[in-house]
């Protein structure tokens, strides 16, 4: 069983021709809702693509809930999230036809899950934890997950405003990180550099996602890098979490980590084609079929 603790939203999502500028008003098309957040968004990606999984979040008391409930249990997610007197976490979308997206995230319920109110661990062999719960929250689960010999994926996301705290890398087993929060935890360098410095830091597997250009890895004295399946890239939003999800299903699986990325490196590049993050992830039956037709 994959445990994922972390952050659920509703997205709320304009299409815009470009990104505004600072100042600048751009008139968009269509608006739309979808169920969001990036741990929520892990959950689902790992359950679609055959992994049982269990999501442990905040929800709050209001109508926003309930789409995220369902997206979860649509996708086979067993949830566990709490529902607490706060807002649901909306998060504020604007997509460009480029498919580059920003972000303001309004945490809400997120920001009031305290390292007390601990998630159910029977059964788990890897916990996932993203960057959109309280710090002190992630570094305790990740603690209680290391005590109980359960693999600890950080996916360092969004990039921290101050370094991580060093014993929270060191529970940490897994880390996945894009190009930006790479540069952001070990400064700027040659990418290898980057990978080796981050591996320092405590984790034995340190991949970096490289967008259009695949992911790259270093694990013990192993590298590895893959290649994204070329795709027509409409909506990027929650590719990241796609690969996450996907990734650490794989290694639930027993699967290797060039396997477990190619998995990954597929399912996040069918994300892309479609609009919103959870409505856009692949199932098993989609991976594999793409896994055949790209040698
Ligand atoms: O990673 C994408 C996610 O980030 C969105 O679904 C949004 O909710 C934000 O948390
Ligand atoms: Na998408």
């Amino acid at each position: 069983m994959i445990l994922v603790a972390g952050s659920a939203n509703l997205d709320f999502i304009t299409r815009v021709p470009h990104l505004p500028r600072p100042g600048e008003t751009v008139l968009g098309r269509a608006f739309t809702t979808a169920p969001g957040g990036k741990g929520a968004n892990q959950a689902v990606a790992c359950a679609r693509s055959g992994h049982p999984t269990r999501f442990f979040g905040a929800l709050g008391n209001d109508s926003y809930a309930a789409p995220l409930r369902e997206s979860l249990r649509a996708s086979g997610v067993q949830d566990t999230s709490l529902t607490l007197d706060a807002p649901t976490g909306a998060a504020f979308i604007t997509v460009a036809d480029s498919g580059e997206n920003v972000i303001a995230v309004a945490s809400g319920a997120n920001a009031l899950l305290t390292p007390q109110r601990e998630p159910d661990f029977t059964d788990v062999t890897h916990l996932i934890l993203q960057l959109e719960l309280p710090l002190d929250t992630v570094q305790a689960y990740a603690r209680s997950a290391r005590e109980r010999g359960v693999t600890v994926v950080l996916n360092a996301a969004p990039a921290p405003a101050s370094p991580l705290p060093a014993d929270l890398l060191a529970d940490v087993t897994v880390l996945v990180v894009n190009e930006g929060e790479l540069t952001t935890l070990v400064g700027a360098g040659d990418r290898s550099q980057q990978l080796r410095a981050a591996q320092a830091l405590g984790p034995q597997t340190v991949i970096v996602t490289l967008g259009g250009e695949g992911s790259a890895a270093v694990s013990g004295d192993q590298w590895i890098e893959v290649a994204a399946h070329p795709v027509t890239v409409r909506d990027t939003t929650g590719a990241g979490d796609t690969f996450v999800g996907v990734l650490t299903g794989a290694l639930g699986a027993g699967l290797g980590l060039p396997q477990a990325m190619r998995d990954a490196s597929v399912a996040a590049s069918l994300a892309c084609t479609g609009e919103g993050a959870q409505p856009s992830m692949p199932t098993r039956e989609q991976i594999d079929r793409t896994l055949t037709d790209w040698p």
